[in-house]
């Protein structure tokens, strides 16, 4: 459903707001007039050309916003459906690039930039076709993988010197394999176009936090807001990650400021959490009446129906270590995080700037109803 003028406008305002930018008013754009140089005043940085292949959808608009922050100029590179001119305001030095990745590049021909990030690989051939045309035009490629890539995740501590799957013994049947086989294929598609020297890739985990559509960020947020009787699966301790969308892109644009090649698992909390301590987390940010459900009987879940709620996963089977990938490595190398509570706040800021007929569409991981009857079940066992 199209979205109105005045709703654009808000939601505009207040998308600008939450990314830390001006309202999109030309006339009050204090940041969309001033020079990038102006911005990185006082640091010893120096300015980048930055291209995102993609740039408009959950990790983009983040990345663009703290690339200019830090005095960098970006162009970013789309097929002009996704959100078109959200952030025109907002982002007025920003180049938009318009062609397919399927088959229309000629935008990027002829044109050198520091660094690419492939933000929006697919398929293995997209990333074949832009690594090759850039290879010497641009000295570094940054590919956002996925830790998908160890799918199956058969043990705890996954890091990279895992090696990834790079054939999908499920012939495309199991979207999971399908999914990390051609997210490694990618990398490696990178890597040789570029060489470990120059090609970055970064594997994040469930990606939340401002802008994510999924719906997977935003769940626990609004339902520990909404209080009452709150359902949650699994055993206290089970751990989980996810990383704020904001974490995941200042540390790409970190990596690309300090040069070099090098392959990042990218998933958040920099130290293991369970379940507990992230629901607890999320609650910290809210004043609503809580009273918890804790549902451990993974027999009962399972008949049920409830193997997720994310960052929450049953930790069994292909998906034993799937909450347990190791982040040494990126640590080492700048990432931060965010506390739960600050990423739970902001998410529900944005979401509260939705459309009605936009919030919770795709569905989240239990709606009420399903809830109730959940509860009413696991207490009549
Ligand atoms: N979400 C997660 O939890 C998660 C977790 C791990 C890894 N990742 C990875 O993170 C990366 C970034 O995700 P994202 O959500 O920010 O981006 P995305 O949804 O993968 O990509 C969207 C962007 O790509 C553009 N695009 C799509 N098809 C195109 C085409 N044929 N030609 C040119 N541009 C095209 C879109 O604009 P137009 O539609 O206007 O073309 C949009 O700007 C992805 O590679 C994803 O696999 C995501």
């Amino acid at each position: 459903m199209p979205i109105d003028r005045r709703t654009f406008l808000s939601a505009s305002a207040a998308s600008a707001a939450w990314l830390g930018l001006p309202a999109p008013d030309p006339m009050a754009g204090a940041m969309a007039g001033a020079p990038a140089a102006a911005r990185s005043q006082g640091t010893e940085r120096k300015p980048l050309r930055i291209l995102i292949l993609g740039g408009t959808n959950l990790t983009g608009p983040h990345n663009v916003r703290y690339a200019l922050e830090r005095g960098h100029s970006v162009s970013i590179f789309t097929r002009g459906k996704t959100q078109p001119g959200l952030f025109q305001d907002a982002f007025q030095e920003v180049e938009h690039l318009i062609g397919d990745r399927e088959d229309n590049l000629e935008a990027l021909k002829g044109r050198e930039w520091d660094a690419v990030i492939d933000a929006s690989g697919r398929k293995e051939s997209w990333t074949r076709a832009t690594a090759e045309l850039l290879k010497d035009a641009a000295k570094t490629y940054l590919y956002i993988s996925s830790t998908g890539v160890y799918y199956p995740y058969l043990k705890a501590g996954l890091d990279e010197s895992d090696p990834p799957a790079l054939e999908d013994p499920s012939k495309g049947k199991n979207g999971s394999y399908a999914y990390g086989v051609m997210k490694a294929r990618s990398e490696n598609v990178a890597r040789e176009a570029f060489g470990e020297d120059r090609a970055i890739v970064v594997r994040p985990g469930y990606i939340v936090g401002p802008l994510d559509r999924t719906h997977r960020g935003t769940y626990w947020p609004t339902r520990i807001r909404r209080g009452g009787d709150v359902v949650v699966p699994g055993a206290k301790a089970d751990l989980v990650q996810q990383i704020d969308v904001r974490d995941l892109t200042e540390f790409m644009i970190r990596l690309l400021e300090r040069g070099g090649g090098g392959t990042y698992n990218a998933t958040g909390p920099g130290t293991p959490t369970s379940m507990a301590e992230f629901v607890y987390g999320v609650k910290g940010a809210f004043s609503s009446d809580v009273t918890w459900h804790w549902i451990d009987d993974q027999e009962f879940l399972s008949e049920h129906r409830l193997t997720f709620a994310i960052p929450w996963i049953m930790p069994e089977g292909d998906h034993l270590g799937s909450q347990r990938i190791s982040v040494q490595k990126a640590r080492e190398a700048s990432l931060t995080f965010r506390p739960i509570a600050k990423t739970a706040l902001d998410t529900l800021e944005w979401y509260d700037t939705l459309p009605m007929e936009k919030q919770n569409s795709p569905p989240m991981a239990l709606s009420p109803d399903r809830e109730t009857k959940i509860l009413t079940a696991w207490k009549a066992r």
